[in-house]
């Protein structure tokens, strides 16, 4: 569904990444996953990114000091191709930490194999009904202390794209959000919890940072 609006998405991202969800929410998350996860035994577990899209989120974090490998899970294949192109463009070093897979929220993350999960405006692409068992399979992925970050379209109802693109999309309320992470067994942290207008679609965007309890 993504595939005809890849290259203008990927376009567009540029300007969104000075965004606070972006410039400060990226640092201040991979500060939580090293204050929580830098034990020797999750070393090199990932962060994963379901849903990447052109990799906008990954190549701010491939550029951060003791940054994880990267992984961003992706089902279009023209947003893979963007990803790569902007991949590309990265120094080495950065680009280096970054790997992108044919992916999804079904692709099943092995038990304790991801440091943190970042999830950007992609849940509205999951039913209600398929919530708790994406937490689920987040909550079970994640290392002892794991983070979650994970931004979402809020409200109830469908996203109204006024007819110009092919993609269903559904709204989720920021409390069902919340409730289905803590059901997962996930920690809300509600200091960087919060819902914002999002200036150019006037939609309400769903900010949450969330953990996996440490040992
Ligand atoms: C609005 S874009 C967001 C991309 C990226 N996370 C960002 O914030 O820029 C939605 C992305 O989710 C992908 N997508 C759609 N359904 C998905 C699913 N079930 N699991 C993972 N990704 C999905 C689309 O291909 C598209 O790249």
């Amino acid at each position: 569904m993504y595939e005809e609006v890849a290259g203008w998405y990927a376009a567009g991202m540029d300007d969104e990444m000075a965004k606070p969800m972006y410039a400060e929410g990226l640092p201040d998350f991979l500060t939580r996953v090293l204050a929580t996860t830098s034990t020797e035994a999750a070393e090199d577990a990932p962060i994963v990114d379901v849903g990447c899209g052109s990799a906008d989120a990954l190549a701010v974090l491939a550029r951060l000091d003791r940054v994880p490998p990267l992984v961003g899970l992706e089902p279009s294949a023209a947003m893979r191709a963007a990803a790569a192109a902007k991949i590309e463009a990265l120094p080495p070093a950065a680009a280096s930490r970054i790997t992108i897979r044919d992916g999804s929220t079904a692709t099943e993350l092995e038990s304790g194999s991801c440091r943190g999960i970042i999830c950007f405006f992609v849940v509205h692409h999951v039913a209600a009904t398929d919530l708790p068992a994406l937490f689920a399979a987040w909550s079970k992925a994640l290392v002892a202390g794991g983070q979650i970050y994970l931004a979402a379209w809020e409200g109830e109802g469908v996203v109204d794209y006024g007819g110009k693109y092919d993609i269903d999309a559904v709204l989720h309320p920021l409390s069902a959000l919340t409730a289905g992470l803590g059901a997962a067994g996930l920690v809300v942290d509600t200091d960087a919890t919060h819902t914002e207008t999002d200036p150019d679609f006037g939609m309400s965007i769903a900010i949450i940072k969330a953990h996996k309890p440490g040992l």
